[in-house]
């Protein structure tokens, strides 16, 4: 199956499931100076979260447009990305844990065909404030899920966003798979690094008011997250992220490009880290926002990666007077003008 396909066996499912596709937000936050980029699908249904009726109603699927500049470092390995997209299901005081991970199983193995053998699980595992969510871990055990598949860990680990900041937060339980030629393991291990987290499901039921006080929200509601680049690597039987169909056109273009091979591993780190940049850059230049590279904010951001992957090409002897990042970037918004056509309406001042 490959990334077109992911996306929109995820959403079909959950639209089955009722609920409504919404479009993605943009990448740049609309009301909420506080960020510079949205980093996660929860983040512009914050309002929503907190108890705002949502004009599509009580259960939302969508695939949200993200950007985290925190990883911008491990760029050029095989699994981070600064622009990712994430697929995430929403209930807004609607189902709860039953539903959330009864349908994430169901999704997982039946439409996906994963197999379960392949599946372990991590669940919260209480602290002075919030008990252990034992409930999550029986769902998981009657769905089939062996009890040494599934692991209690900490607020480190299971709690949705952290413990410190304001707003909508709660126990989350995230999903993993054995990405790995070697056997899986009868125990899960979540410090082994074979285990990869591909869905996060968070059961959002506090909010986190200024003062330290944990208060029940008004509605009980579930926040899940799918990483497409992970999860399409995965079925499609690589562990190379790059290797996938999110990114094999752009590899390939930009092997043509500097007339180089990405097996060999001279260029391997600069191939991806130019793959991952022109495809962030024309995400963030496409926004509706109109952000362009400046001193300042996304600007800068923007900036930084424009100048970054210029630095890569002259590593690969790239002639960076041509016009080699207007033709990668075409490339990026035919595929991706489906889910956000901005990229289309927005094209000529992305190339610009
Ligand atoms: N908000 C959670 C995350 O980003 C689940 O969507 O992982």
């Amino acid at each position: 199956m490959n990334t077109i396909d992911l996306k929109d066996t995820y959403l079909k499912f959950f639209e089955s499931k009722g609920h409504k596709i919404i479009p993605s937000a943009p990448i740049i936050p609309e009301n909420d100076p506080t960020c510079l980029f949205n980093t996660a699908g929860m983040q512009p249904l914050v309002p929503y979260l907190k108890g705002e009726p949502h004009p599509e109603g009580t259960r939302l699927a969508d695939v949200q447009k993200c950007f985290r500049t925190n990883d911008l470092d491990s760029i050029g390995d095989t699994t981070h990305h600064t622009f990712f997209e994430m697929l995430g299901n929403w209930s807004l005081g609607d189902y709860f844990k039953k539903e959330s991970i009864g349908w994430s199983y169901e999704l997982l193995t039946k439409y996906l065909n994963i197999p379960v053998e392949k599946l372990a699980v991590t669940v919260f595992k209480g602290n002075e404030i919030v008990p252990a969510d034992t409930e999550s871990a029986e769902i998981w055990k009657s769905l089939g899920i062996k009890e040494e598949r599934i692991a209690f860990l900490g607020e480190e680990n299971n709690w949705w966003p952290n413990m410190e900041l304001l707003g909508p937060c709660g126990p989350d339980t995230e999903i993993f798979y054995w990405r790995s030629e070697e056997n899986v393991p009868e125990k899960f291990d979540p410090e082994d690094e074979n285990w990869v987290e591909i869905w996060n499901n968070v059961f959002m039921q506090y909010n986190h008011e200024e003062g330290g006080k944990f208060t029940p929200l008004k509605n009980k509601n579930v926040d899940t997250g799918l990483g497409v680049e992970r999860v399409t690597a995965i079925l499609e039987g690589y562990t190379d992220n790059y290797k996938s169909s999110v990114w094999k056109d752009v590899i390939e273009r930009i092997e043509e490009i500097s007339n180089l091979s990405y097996d060999d591993e001279n260029n391997t780190r600069s191939m991806r880290i130019i793959a991952d940049h022109i495809r962030a850059i024309v995400m963030i230049s496409g926004d509706e926002a109109g952000i362009r590279p400046s001193n300042t904010d996304q600007g800068y951001i923007l900036r930084r990666l424009i100048r970054r992957m210029i630095r890569y090409a002259k590593k690969l002897n790239i002639d960076i007077n041509s016009d080699w990042e207007q033709e990668l970037a075409k490339l990026i918004i035919n595929k991706y003008a489906k889910y956000y056509n901005e990229l289309e309406k927005n094209k000529n001042s992305i190339l610009e």
